[in-house]
């Protein structure tokens, strides 16, 4: 068997292995071993490009060169990849996935380039009619261009998002005077300019030397598309920022499928099709659940209005301490505990197991109402609270508690902000308005813990802080739970 044959084997066996990584992933039992179907895939995905390459490099001058920076550049990811999977904190995930979209992004746009520069090619064996080359180019050009601009708008876009999510820049939404002209704009730009590029002679028939025209009117495309891609995530808000990166996710597969169509790998189509597909349904299940409609989000908020400012006088807030606290849970029948990124940022998972397990002790029913976006990414609070071996059965989401809360006596808001803001079904005016919320006010007394009465993700003050029934108890979360155990023994 030649080593063509065995790339191609081994490449459906990589695509079958990531089918089922997908299939394994949409199930908490099964995620462990969907985990492991991927590494493999893509071990087995590695190597297999690895020795084609190696051994079509025998046609290229310099061969030990080409060979020995390859494989140096894989050292050195695999370094960096191994380095900052180890240190990264769970609540700093969203933002390296993020990082690493915009990896894939700009690996869409030097494979594009190098497209460009190097002219289409004819595979071996190909036997085409001298009248239909001409259409093979035009694919071809119309493949760079086209994967050139997804690349571009998913390298920047991720960057903003990455930036976002650090808190390294503003999660408001940019608000450019007439942005959604700007975004349509573009695209309609970027459709001119590919067509000027497809249809125009790129490279020189005889030499094949690259056109100076071709190339500056592609570097007004990679710009453009970098461009866009900045303002279309920089104008989304921090509170849509979890669909914003299953997006981005989406589109670095699609960059993916385009580089793949450019380098003849059907791996890279079938790969990058599975991201695709797979980010952009959950983009879709996320908008749901958030009730955001997914046209907006993914066309950079269209539709979304400026906020307006916030001036609002809403009262006094009323503080309690942990000795008070323990003394309102104790007198208590039913306790919802629902826990935010704070209690993330906070470890507070293990005290707040020991303080169910004490009330429970005590004869007290005590749940958890978990909201889908709560914390940094989907399924935060189940994995921190399963960390914590906290029975699954008390763990409730969201639209299983929220009828709930009238009869409910405390309800203990652990380092949560967005996810039980009022102001969400209450305020239209609000940036986060019509997101579904916890319902935590409408128990008898609601306990808030965090530092200090900062707004939360979304950049929104609570007006949730101001209620009569509610009372703030400051302080890092792990620090105050356990003050209340220590006062319930
Ligand atoms: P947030 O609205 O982010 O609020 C978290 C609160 O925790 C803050 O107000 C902060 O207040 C408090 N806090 C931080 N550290 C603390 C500590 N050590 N001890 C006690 N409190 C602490 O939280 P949320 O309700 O979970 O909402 C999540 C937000 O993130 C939503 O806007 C969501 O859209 C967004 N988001 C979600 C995801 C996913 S997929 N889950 C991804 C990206 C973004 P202080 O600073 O005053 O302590």
């Amino acid at each position: 068997m030649d080593i063509n044959s065995i790339t191609v084997a081994a490449y459906i066996v990589a695509s079958l292995l990531f089918i089922l990584s997908l299939a394994g992933l949409s199930k908490h039992e099964s995620a462990k071993n969907g985990l492991t179907y991927g590494m493999v895939g893509m071990a087995i995905a590695l190597v297999a490009t690895v020795a084609a390459t190696i051994d079509v490099s025998e046609y290229v001058d310099h061969r030990a060169l080409v060979i020995t920076l390859m494989l140096a550049a894989i050292a050195i990811g695999a370094v960096i990849g191994l380095w900052r999977a180890r240190i990264v904190e769970m609540t700093g995930m969203p933002e390296l996935i993020a990082l690493l979209h915009s990896f894939v992004g700009l690996a869409a746009v030097l494979i594009g380039w190098n497209g460009h520069i190097g002219g289409a090619h004819l595979s071996e064996g190909d036997s085409v009619a001298l009248g239909d080359i001409k259409a093979l180019i035009n694919i071809h050009e119309a493949e760079v261009a086209i994967g050139i601009f997804i690349g571009a708008v998913t390298f920047t876009g991720s960057i903003v998002a990455n930036l976002k999510l650090s808190a390294r820049m503003k999660s408001a939404p940019l608000m450019l005077p007439g942005k959604n002209y700007i975004n349509v704009g573009s695209l309609v730009l970027f459709a001119i300019l590919t067509a000027i590029y497809v249809s125009m002679d790129t490279h020189h028939f005889i030499s094949g030397d690259t056109s100076t025209g071709a190339t500056v009117l592609l570097g007004a495309i990679t710009v453009l598309a970098l461009a866009l891609g900045w303002h279309l995530v920089a104008s989304i808000g921090g509170g849509d920022m979890p669909v914003v990166v299953s997006m981005l996710n989406s589109y670095s597969g699609w960059a993916a499928a385009a580089s793949g169509f450019l380098l003849g790998n059907d791996l890279l189509i079938v790969t990058g099709a599975l991201v695709g597909s797979s980010g952009a349904y959950l983009s879709y299940i996320m908008c749901k659940a958030m009730n955001r409609s997914f046209i907006s989000v993914i066309a950079g908020g269209f539709g979304i209005e400026a906020p307006a400012g916030d001036d609002k006088d809403y009262g006094e807030h009323r503080e309690i301490h942990a000795d008070a606290a323990a003394e309102l849970l104790a007198g208590a029948s039913s306790v919802v505990i629902t826990p935010g990124y704070g209690m993330a940022v906070a470890q507070a998972q293990y005290p707040v197991a020991d303080l169910t397990a004490k009330l429970r002790a005590k004869g007290v029913d005590v749940r958890f109402g978990i909201h889908p976006v709560a914390g940094r990414l989907p399924g935060h609070m189940n994995v921190l609270l399963a960390e914590a071996k906290l029975p699954y059965d008390i763990v409730l989401e969201m639209d299983e508690i929220n009828d709930d809360f009238p009869e409910v006596d405390v309800v203990l808001v652990i380092g949560a902000n967005d996810t039980v803001n009022p102001a969400a079904s209450e305020d239209p005016t609000s940036p986060i308005a019509g997101m579904p919320v916890l319902e935590v006010w409408n128990a008898r007394d609601v306990i808030v813990f965090k530092r200090s009465m900062a707004a939360g993700y979304a950049g929104v003050q609570n007006p949730l802080f101001f209620r009569d029934n509610s009372q703030m108890l400051f302080g890092d979360a792990k620090d105050k739970v356990e003050e209340i155990v220590h006062h319930l023994s």
